[in-house]
């Protein structure tokens, strides 16, 4: 069964992975060499650092063997077509997991390949990053508020679908101009209360969990200048995460730059969470590699 965005699941697969990633964490030694024998290929077609060690990472302590490719080697889109290599990897490959720019490369892949496909982050979503968030929230309360500050991305609609799948209800805090695809707040409506503002005080009032994220993605970099400009007022700084509730969170997915999205204090601040969520995508791969191979 692919994994391509939290979108494309059930809450209780949702859940079901949450439940699972705490598991993996409490007594990871229940787990190892479950998948002994199988093969994971983990594609990265863009930088990374904590989605490629705790893939390779979850893996191996599964007993899988990971077989991590650049696309400066396999050369989609100039050496050869998407699906010629969805075809090829899947006469070898018991999972092909993918960073892609374009999430229809995911989706041409999941078409020519019987390996399940699993996105390590597309343009749209980017749910094994979702997992991790939705167990470090639950480590926090289960249900809690949470506001997400900035840009209305690939992490922000994994997050709040899966967010609204948890029952935690949910504000989202944009730019005019940079809200999320309407698609991801009308489907995580269906689960919960989504509140969407352009007034970032507005909704990190009293929550349990703020989030941010980079205001620039990785693709969008000839935007930057115009971007910095566009969110001056939204850095989650000690004055924005002071008006959360008193025992709230902080969490960031990484990589972060301290004096944009958020303030250095508050990257340090005793009640952010960001390394443990940096953490929780180890324990997540693995739910997520045991759920489709187990
Ligand atoms: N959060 C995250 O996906 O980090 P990397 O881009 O370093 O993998
Ligand atoms: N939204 C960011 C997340 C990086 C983990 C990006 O796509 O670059």
């Amino acid at each position: 069964m692919d994994f391509l965005g939290i979108a494309d699941n059930s809450p209780e697969r949702i859940r079901r992975l949450v439940d699972l990633a705490a598991d993996v964490k409490s007594d990871p030694g229940r787990f190892a060499g479950r998948l002994s024998g199988k093969s994971v290929g983990l594609f990265f077609m863009k930088p990374s650092t904590r989605t490629r060690v705790s893939s390779e990472v979850g893996a191996f302590e599964l007993g899988a063997h990971p077989v991590v490719l650049r696309n400066e080697e396999v050369g989609i889109g100039g050496r050869e077509t998407v699906e010629d290599v969805g075809r090829v990897l899947d006469r070898y490959l018991d999972v092909i997991a993918m960073r892609v720019f374009e999430h229809g490369h995911l989706e041409s892949i999941a078409a020519v390949a019987e390996a399940p496909v699993v996105n390590l982050l597309s343009d749209t979503e980017h749910p094994c990053q979702a997992i991790a968030d939705l167990l470090t929230i639950a480590e926090h309360r289960p249900g809690a508020s949470l506001a997400y500050v900035g840009d209305g991305n690939n992490v922000c609609h994994s997050l709040v679908v899966g967010a609204a799948m948890m029952g935690s209800p949910v504000r989202i805090a944009t730019p005019a101009g940079y809200e999320p695809d309407e698609r991801f707040i009308a489907m995580a409506r269906t689960f919960g209360e989504v509140v969407t503002t352009n007034d970032p005080a507005e909704a990190v009032d009293g929550v349990d969990c703020v989030y941010t994220d980079v205001w620039t993605s990785m693709g969008s970099e000839a935007e930057a200048a115009q971007r910095v400009a566009a969110f001056e007022l939204f850095t989650v700084d000690e004055r924005l995460f002071g008006q959360a509730a008193d025992d709230a969170i902080f969490m960031h997915c990484l990589p972060a730059h301290r004096g944009e999205e958020v303030s250095g204090p508050v990257m340090e601040h005793t009640r952010s969470r960001v390394f443990d969520q940096a953490e929780n995508r180890l324990h997540a791969f693995k739910a997520v590699l045991l759920d489709i191979l187990s």
